[in-house]
């Protein structure tokens, strides 16, 4: 099978619809372009995702993005049935994600798949978004083994990974997950849908010693996490007298107004207790396996918080570190990263027999 040198991926697992044409030289990949579209300012106005609202997103956006995707990295290509643009692969996310979102990706590179005649990889999208660390922007590829985080909305996950493909499992939440603490603080507080980045940016204002916020399963031995007890610990400050009414916490009012201290202080207690979790559990599990290379990976890994408590204590608590976190554009979704997953586990199928796996777990392969 000749290893493919181009690859055309295309993400749709939960409200951003996204395609992008990667290159793979002898040192890494290259973008050569990466479109999103995102309904998640349309799923703000809930407060969340909608499923079916973002599976409708989906579909009205899959062909511009796709054809974007194409004609920046190829200017001269004109998109036909008939005439196939220069890839040798399509790669699409296979699961988990949302059933409806799922499918409209997956059906569509199933159909390019045949009528452009050119082979179709799945890709996970939890393994996906640790590629995202093997593209050539800014630094190095990771080394193997490496102990893998993982933090995104739906998922805060440890594995132990031995080469391409090949993760081993060591634990993750037992309830929320870390972008989901992030998410359900934001809509305490009134802020905005996603809640890591504009917690993040209040935070910056903030005393992160200002609230004292539970660290749960921090001194546990094992790879587990839990952040619903933070959820509450949060819940109940701002409900308590040590905060301004719920009503002066609205968007346009407190983090523009004048009362937005306790905010700001609390984006950043909460923040610290959530990255001081995510960095403890991942060293331990580095010192446990003998490991130095750490991979960082998911949209809370774009958190400039955790690349900073990461950098200033891996050196300190584990021997020949080296911490890996993509640029922040890189961690949130988007289909270089499953593009680049392709190269690396090369696995094309019968494009009739792909199915759409909204369930599928870190334990499957790429
Ligand atoms: O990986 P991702 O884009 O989508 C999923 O696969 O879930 O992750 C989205 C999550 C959201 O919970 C969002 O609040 C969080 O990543 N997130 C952040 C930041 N940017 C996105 N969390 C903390 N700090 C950020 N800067
Ligand atoms: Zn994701």
């Amino acid at each position: 099978m000749d290893k493919p040198k181009i690859i055309l991926g295309i993400e749709t697992s939960c409200d951003e619809t996204a395609a992008a044409v990667a290159r793979k030289d002898n040192d890494g990949v290259i973008i050569l372009s990466n479109i999103v579209a995102s309904s998640a300012l349309l799923q703000a106005k809930y407060g969340g995702v909608v499923p079916e609202q973002a599976a409708r997103e989906q579909l009205s956006n899959i062909i511009p993005v796709i054809q974007e995707a194409l004609s920046q990295a190829f200017p001269d290509y004109q998109p036909t049935a008939t005439n196939p643009p220069p890839i040798d692969a399509i790669a699409v996310t296979q699961g988990p994600g949302l059933i409806g979102s799922l499918l409209v990706g997956v059906e569509t590179a199933k159909i390019l798949s045949l009528v452009w005649e050119k082979p179709l990889v799945p890709v996970n999208h939890l393994v996906g978004h640790f590629y995202a660390n093997w593209i050539k922007e800014p630094s190095a590829s990771p080394s193997f083994p490496a102990i893998g985080l993982l933090v995104s909305g739906g998922h805060t996950d440890l594995v132990l990974m031995k080469g391409h493909g090949k993760f081993e499992y060591l634990g993750g939440t037992r309830d929320d997950a870390a972008g989901e603490a992030f998410d359900k603080t934001a809509r305490l507080l009134g802020l905005p849908y996603p809640g890591g980045p504009v917690i993040s940016k209040l935070a910056e204002k903030g005393d992160p010693g200002a609230f004292k916020l539970p660290r749960p399963m921090i001194d546990s031995k094992d790879s587990d996490f839990s952040f619903s007890g933070l959820k509450t610990a949060v819940s109940n400050i701002v409900h308590s007298s040590q905060f301004p009414p719920k009503a002066r916490l609205a968007v346009g009012s407190t983090v523009h107004g004048k009362n937005r201290k306790p905010t700001n202080d609390l984006c950043a207690s909460v923040e610290e207790a959530i990255v001081d979790v995510l960095a403890t559990k991942t060293l331990r599990a580095a010192r446990i396996h003998n490991v130095g290379q750490i991979v960082v990976a998911g949209g809370v890994a774009a958190n400039k918080k955790l690349a900073e408590i990461f950098l200033n204590r891996a050196g300190k608590e584990i021997s020949r570190a080296k911490i890996s976190i993509p640029p922040p554009k890189l961690c949130t979704d988007n289909a270089a990263y499953i593009a680049a997953a392709a190269f690396f586990n090369y696995h094309p199928i019968n494009p009739l027999e792909l199915q759409a796996d909204p369930s599928l777990s870190l334990s499957h392969s790429a």
